[in-house]
């Protein structure tokens, strides 16, 4: 069978080097806060060119602590995508703001800035895009949106560690600025709103051995609040100021993602070749464009998920029975997500779901992938889909 992720490969390349970081932080014992937290935030910040860079217990809580130190709360509204994991929508909810969701583009399956704009009210304070499948979002659009209506902006990356910005939006080149697209272009994920977050769940991009998180920023005095809100909302220890939280990244973690991080372009760069190569194959089969979508190599994009959009009125067949027969056929396939966040029960009878949202959860399935995917692995995938497709 063909997993959808093996983090194996990639693990084995670097194991020693983990094992000795590991026995080093159980020999000196420091296991909170200690040395590795604050060297992995320092070379995380210069990774993603920002000034601030905090380690924290998840991607969720990056985005609740985030939300939190740009004073987001009851009564103010969060525009965001409907297409993605709950934490997004959760960590909205879960600081006492709404979100509001706006649509998404039906080609990149990101936040449609056109969407985001007719969603904008008086209570309107924030714009939390979600760069989904390591695929950056229209940023050049999204910031001029902000800037205009002054509003803050928290960028998910918890699937786009080390995507790079490629300076103009791939769904919408009309109306961007000259100057404010060559000033983004080459940015990382998460350094061009006010506050970006990033998971190092195990199968991110970026990866600890457990839960782990980052929360970077720019600006000094939102750092400061950054850094006390996931200490207990203390600057200095047992000298409490605000409720905060209980959120630091492990030291294990962290002498972990030391050992990671330097590898990060490579296994992204790994990734790409894997998605290009399903594009290949998959176009070589006549399989794309007439019965599956493939995903655009865009610039940046670091395919955390290799995602197609299945033409369901060519194939008479639904998702899920594709998904069983390749299942059968060897092959395993997610489907990230299947219900969109303004159709989830928490949500029921709050939201008018968003159309395009709605449509693409039910033809999208994502493929196996990893940076040091074998190709006959992905031969045997496309073998597999397209067996199905003509049987
Ligand atoms: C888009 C998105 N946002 C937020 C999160 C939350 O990250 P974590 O699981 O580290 O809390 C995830 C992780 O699954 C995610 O995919």
């Amino acid at each position: 069978m063909i997993p959808v992720l093996d983090l194996s490969p990639e693990i084995a390349e670097i194991r020693k080097d983990i094992d000795k970081a590991m026995v080093k932080v159980i020999n000196n014992t420091s296991f909170i806060m200690g040395e590795e937290v604050r060297l992995f935030e320092e070379e995380a910040a210069e990774y993603l060119g920002t000034r601030y860079a905090f380690g924290v217990n998840s991607g969720t809580d990056a985005l609740v602590i985030g939300l939190r130190a740009l004073g987001i709360g009851e009564g103010d509204e969060v525009i965001t995508s409907p297409f993605s994991f709950f934490a997004t929508a959760e960590s909205i909810s879960s600081v006492g703001a709404k979100p509001v969701f706006a649509d998404i583009n039906s080609e990149s399956f990101n936040i449609d800035p056109e969407s985001v704009e007719k969603k904008i009210t008086s209570k309107t304070r924030a714009i939390m895009p979600v760069h989904l499948y390591g695929r950056p979002c229209a940023m050049t659009r999204i910031r001029e949106l902000a800037e205009k209506h002054n509003l803050k902006i928290v960028e998910d990356c918890a699937q786009s560690f080390g995507a790079t910005y490629a300076g103009s939006c791939s769904e919408c080149e009309n109306g961007c600025p000259e100057s404010v697209k060559s000033t983004l272009k080459g940015c990382k994920a998460g350094t061009i709103g006010d506050v970006g977050a990033y998971s190092f769940f195990p199968s991110k991009n970026l990866g600890c051995f457990g839960d782990g998180g980052l929360v970077v920023t720019d600006d000094e005095k939102i750092a400061e609040v950054l850094n006390k809100l996931r200490l207990h909302g203390a600057g200095k220890k047992y000298h409490n100021e605000m409720i905060g939280y209980n959120s630091r990244l492990d030291t294990l973690q962290a002498a972990v993602l030391r050992v990671k991080l330097p590898h990060i372009d490579r296994w992204n760069n790994g990734r790409r070749a894997a998605a290009g190569i399903y594009n290949m194959l998959l176009e070589q089969r006549g399989l794309s464009p007439e019965f599956i979508q493939t995903p655009r190599e865009a610039e940046g994009h670091v395919f955390h998920q290799y995602t197609i959009r299945l033409k369901l009125d060519k194939l008479s067949l639904f998702r899920d029975d594709v998904r069983e027969k390749l299942k059968e056929r060897g092959v395993s396939s997610m489907v990230y997500y299947p219900v969109p966040q303004d159709m989830l029960p928490v949500y029921t009878e709050m939201y008018e779901p968003c159309p395009v949202s709605k449509q693409i959860s039910q033809e999208v399935l994502s493929l196996p992938i990893w940076p040091l995917m074998k190709i006959h692995m992905q031969e045997k995938v496309v073998d597999a889909l397209e067996n199905v497709v003509q049987s």
